[in-house]
């Protein structure tokens, strides 16, 4: 909780209160679950027909995971008698966004799940979905700035970067080694979380003087993460950004030895910049993070051209984000595990957490294979 104080001081507002309130949560310490629940809130009262629309707004095609993500929810709840559903995708466009939700609320929409492109460009919109009694649920990303966000279902994004972190810091073990960090899309609440995890654990390395940073590319605060931020996730920024680095830092034979990035689709990029730089997987190939287990990553892993991903079964999330709908629908009341870590500045959301999980190349049978997420012959194995 100290690192979290510090951090609260230096910063204020409402940004600061978000990030001082992860702090205080008993998930974080505790390692984040799926397990325990207390049910919260619930929905007035109200039933809502299985015949009636459920609208999904994702932020991106472009990215495995929200395609599953979308799929799996769809098919979660048709599987519960939800049969009406509509799924779009943003492609990364916050106006796109919001004009897709406006069309799903003129559609009769009843109960709204919304992974944001941007945590705090929804306002205007979801005041539309409330005036018409529509329910919200922020899915994955929260949804800042507004009252009307009625539930966020999400894997324990601060946990996501401690495991990053830790991986890096037990893979390193005492010696000095030369670093390069990434960080995630500016207008993604959750990307500040990544970092967040990760630095907490990075910093006091780098002060130390174990860790350097070649770039420079180093913020001195978790504060400072949107400066190393890569606009979109894209895999490409991460790509021409890591080789303008090795171009510009690493001559004379200077080796990048760690590259934290809090993604799959940047690690994708990070390993294509390694590999025309020259890298070759084996014992002096970098310690590199990610996050989704996205097909081409785990390739990756066993390829030896990335290290780690931080697996996020988004099929859990579907299947919690599937319930808390028929709970609303219902006017049951809604499971949640946090009522203090997510406030998204205008209130604390009510919050179901899930646990994230390392996976490295041994474990990748035993974790993604065994539990149904990829067949072992997507893989290769
Ligand atoms: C999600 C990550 C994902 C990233 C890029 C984040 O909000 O939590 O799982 O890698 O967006 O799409």
């Amino acid at each position: 909780m100290t690192r979290k104080l510090t951090s609260l001081i230096a910063a204020g507002g409402a940004a600061a209160l978000m990030f001082t309130t992860a702090a205080c949560s008993s998930s974080r310490d505790g390692g984040g679950s799926g397990a325990g629940t207390n049910a919260s809130g619930g929905s007035g009262g109200a039933t809502i027909s299985k015949s009636s629309l459920i609208g999904i707004s994702m932020p991106t095609k472009s990215l495995e995971r929200w395609n599953r993500d979308g799929a799996n929810l769809v098919q979660k709840l048709k599987s519960m008698g939800y049969t009406k559903t509509s799924l779009q995708y943003a492609d990364n466009k916050t106006e796109q966004q919001s004009s897709q939700i406006q069309n799903m609320i003129n559609q009769g929409a009843k109960i709204l799940v919304i992974a944001a492109v941007d945590g705090t460009a929804l306002t205007p919109v979801l005041q539309t979905a409330a005036n018409k009694g529509v329910k919200v649920i922020a899915y994955d990303r929260l949804i800042n700035g507004s009252k009307n966000v009625d539930y966020y279902a999400t894997f324990d994004n601060y946990k996501v970067g401690q495991l990053q972190g830790n991986f890096i810091k037990s893979k390193i073990g005492s010696t000095k080694v030369n670093l390069e960090a990434f960080a995630g899309s500016p207008d993604d609440n959750n990307a500040k979380f990544f970092f967040s995890g990760a630095w907490d654990v990075l910093n006091p390395l780098i002060k130390s003087g174990q860790i350097t940073v070649p770039s420079k590319k180093a913020p001195a605060t978790n504060d400072g993460w949107k400066s190393i931020g890569i606009q979109g996730w894209t895999s490409d920024a991460a790509q021409s950004e890591m080789q303008n680095r090795l171009n510009s830092f690493y001559g004379g034979g200077k080796k990048v030895n760690v590259v934290l990035s809090p993604n799959d689709s940047l690690a994708l990029g990070i390993a294509q910049a390694l590999a025309a730089a020259g890298y070759k997987p084996g014992a002096s190939y970098p310690v590199l993070t990610g996050q989704d287990a996205d097909l081409a990553n785990v390739k990756n892993i066993i390829a030896g051209k990335q290290s780690m991903t931080v697996w996020k079964d988004t099929r859990a999330l579907g299947n919690e984000v599937a319930k808390m709908v028929d709970q609303i629908a219902t006017g049951a009341k809604v499971d949640v595990n946090d009522e203090k870590t997510y406030n998204n500045g205008i209130k604390v959301v009510p919050t179901y957490l899930l646990a994230p999980v390392v996976v490295t190349k041994d474990d990748i049978k035993a974790k993604l294979v065994d539990s149904g997420f990829y067949q072992a012959s997507e893989l290769g194995l």
